[in-house]
């Protein structure tokens, strides 16, 4: 991660790429990574990717959450390895196998595992059959996912602190749900100040209508990233 910007993965969640584009370029003289999620990436495909870039030499998180058969993940993160993104995730849930398989066709990528999707209560972990506390869960994935090679885990700011504990220090811990103090939380339940996530463990911060949000999108990557 370049050392001159600061540990934030911009959520490029917009409606289109042209949007896209004009948030990546606003942000990226101040943020390491810039995010394409699902929605970006199934409607505009893989060229998105050069388009966020914009030749800038941003990192990219792809994140894609990919959860198959071993040997459909791999093909998957073989197949998008060639955009050179610096994150890829998958899901620790596709099991041992999955993860190691996506590290294997993948090897220049940081394979990064999602553990349990922040949107599942209590009750719908419950019906997947995750019974228990979600903390548990948690520390069973990330513990898999490391095992099977993933370099990095997704996890949320109130986690970070027990993964950290359970995974040791090599491990990339990337924390969405970070909201600057006095801003709209939004649909986050689970949120952290971006301070407060550096410092329970957190290595990326993912941000996204905090600044994609702002009137001026640059200015507010500018004080997020001042603020660390
Ligand atoms: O706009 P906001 O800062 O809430 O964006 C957070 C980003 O992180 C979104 O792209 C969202 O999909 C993603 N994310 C999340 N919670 C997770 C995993 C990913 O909010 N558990």
């Amino acid at each position: 991660m370049p050392h001159d910007k600061a540990p934030i993965a911009v959520a490029l969640d917009a409606p289109d790429v042209e949007t896209a584009a004009r948030w990546a370029q606003a942000v990226t003289p101040y943020v390491a990574v810039v995010k394409v999620g699902l929605e970006l990436f199934c409607r505009t495909g893989p060229s998105v990717v050069e388009t966020v870039r914009g030749g800038t030499g941003v990192g990219l998180f792809l994140d894609l959450k990919l959860h198959d058969i071993p040997n459909t993940v791999a093909g998957a993160a073989k197949s998008v390895a060639r955009l050179k993104p610096m994150y890829l995730t998958v899901h620790a849930s596709g099991g041992s196998d999955m993860v190691r398989a996506a590290v294997e066709a993948a090897p220049e990528v940081t394979i990064a595992a999602v553990t349990v999707l922040t949107s599942l209560g209590d009750r719908s972990l419950q019906e997947i059959g995750l019974a228990g506390p979600s903390s548990d869960a948690v520390r069973r994935l990330a513990a898999l996912a490391v095992a099977a090679g993933a370099g990095a885990l997704v996890c949320s700011p109130q986690e970070v602190a027990a993964v950290r504990a359970e995974v040791g220090p090599g491990v990339v811990l990337i924390t969405p749900g970070v909201r600057p103090a006095g801003s709209d939380a939004q649909d986050q339940a689970r949120i952290a100040t971006p301070e407060e996530a550096i410092r329970n463990g957190a290595d990326l911060l993912v941000i996204g209508r905090p600044i994609t949000g702002a009137k001026d999108p640059g200015a507010a990557a500018a004080m997020i990233a001042a603020s660390l």
